[in-house]
């Protein structure tokens, strides 16, 4: 007799390795599926009921993290209690041929379709596909909520024109003596002063990090961020960010309480001859210039180095952050590609317009296995941008549904987007 299929369930988890214990998933789950200890968060997977209200006010992204379990074995809290790491994902042998699937979930075939899972969640929500091979060793975890490193603004200035409707501003800041890390491609913490209308301390806010590792002025021990002050929510209706503004308003000498360094996947390629394809929005524009510039530092000493290739959104030039120091880079270091949407007596445009534009170079980049590509910013142009993908690989002899597992699998293919 053929045993009954036993029932996957998407087990949601909690990274230890990069959650923070800020307590945001804690307050903010309405079943009180989420529970801590002095060590850990942790989720019940009997109470769980799959609504994701935890995931998008998560600063780090710990609490996207899922496995595919056996539903009748489900990791316990105590389990999780004891965790520095998440588990690695049961191969689908382990978990039984031919499976249902649990809480949260569309049906899907088993067993070639637990990988696929896996890698779909980190893409479309900016999740873990692994770093590019040959990136850097990055840190994490330095500083807590409860020892902040302390950074000193050492400059903030305006990026985008003075008649543009965003404030997109430029903030360096001075980390002194403190010794504080980051690689092209990761986030910091910002923990606002004050507390809100509950008496609480804020919520940490992440921010990319847009200089290079080697600080935003070479040997000194700063660094840059690409702020816009949030003036209003994803509705429209008038919303001050606590954090964005805190930060927009600081003054030349002001102090700044951060955390972090965070991420370990949205990284860059050191090897020789590794091109990087970038694709992003308003402040996604953070990490490309960090990467940018990273490759601008050395292709100013002669280095031989891969393509740029950089395909940048905005409503016009007076509101793209950084539009002059772009528009002087070399066209021999970079192919860049500025898509406009709100100029006069022009149709919109958008980056995935011109993604399809350039298809045929962007398919050459996509043939080349040293290629790997970083999306960043408004969350509704992943849909376009895959869109864009998909016919241009179809017009250039590959198959995107088949090359973009590929690519997350390969740590290729790093995708953020809010
Ligand atoms: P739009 O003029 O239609 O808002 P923002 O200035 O709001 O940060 O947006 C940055 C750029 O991203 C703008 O040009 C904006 O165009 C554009 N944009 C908005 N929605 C999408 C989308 N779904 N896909 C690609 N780009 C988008």
């Amino acid at each position: 007799m053929t045993a009954a299929p036993a029932t996957i369930l998407r087990q949601h988890l909690i990274d230890p390795e990069i959650c923070i214990r800020c307590n945001t998933c804690e307050e903010t789950c309405p079943v009180d599926a989420i529970s801590h200890d002095a060590r850990n968060y942790v989720v019940d997977a009997a109470k769980c009921n799959y609504c994701y209200d935890c995931i998008s006010p998560c600063p780090t992204g710990a609490i996207d993290s899922w496995r595919n379990v056996r539903a009748d074995a489900p990791h316990s809290t105590a389990d999780q209690l004891t965790w520095d790491s998440l588990p690695a994902q049961a191969p689908p042998e382990a978990l039984g041929a031919g499976i249902e699937v649990g809480a949260g979930n569309t049906a899907v075939e088993m067993p070639d379709d637990v990988e696929k899972i896996a890698a779909a969640s980190t893409a479309g929500q900016g999740g873990t596909a692994p770093p590019p091979w040959s990136a850097a060793h990055p840190y994490i975890n330095l500083y807590g909520i409860h020892a902040p490193a302390v950074a000193t603004v050492s400059g903030n200035f305006r990026l985008t024109a003075e008649d543009a409707s965003s404030d997109i501003r430029h903030i360096v800041l001075d980390f002194g003596n403190a010794s504080f890390p980051v690689l092209e491609g990761q986030t910091i913490g910002i923990l606002p002063p004050g507390l809100d209308a509950n008496g609480k301390a804020h919520h940490v806010r992440l921010y990319s990090v847009a200089s290079p590792r080697d600080g935003e002025r070479p040997k000194y021990n700063n660094l840059s961020l690409t702020v816009k002050r949030v003036t209003e929510d994803h509705d429209g209706k008038a919303a001050q960010g606590v954090a964005s503004n805190h930060l927009c308003d600081l003054k030349k000498g002001d102090k700044v309480n951060v955390i972090g360094p965070y991420g370990t996947s949205f990284l860059m390629p050191n090897h020789p001859g590794s091109h990087l394809l970038m694709i992003c929005t308003g402040t996604g524009s953070a990490p490309m210039r960090a990467m940018t510039e990273r490759r601008r530092r050395k292709f100013a000493v002669g280095e031989s180095l891969g393509k740029l290739m950089l395909f940048f959104g905005a409503r016009s030039p007076g509101e793209l952050p950084y539009f002059g120091p772009l528009t002087h880079l070399p066209r021999e270091f970079i192919d860049m590609n500025l898509a406009f949407s709100r100029l006069p007596d022009q149709p919109k445009r958008y980056v995935q317009d011109l993604l399809r534009e350039r298809g045929e170079d962007v398919a050459r980049l996509l043939k080349d296995e040293n290629t790997y590509i970083y999306l960043c910013g408004l969350k509704g142009m992943e849909k376009g941008v895959e869109e864009s993908f998909t016919a241009l690989c179809q017009a250039n002899g590959l198959d995107w549904s088949t090359l973009r597992p590929q690519l997350l699998q390969q740590g290729r293919y790093h995708v953020e987007t809010y």
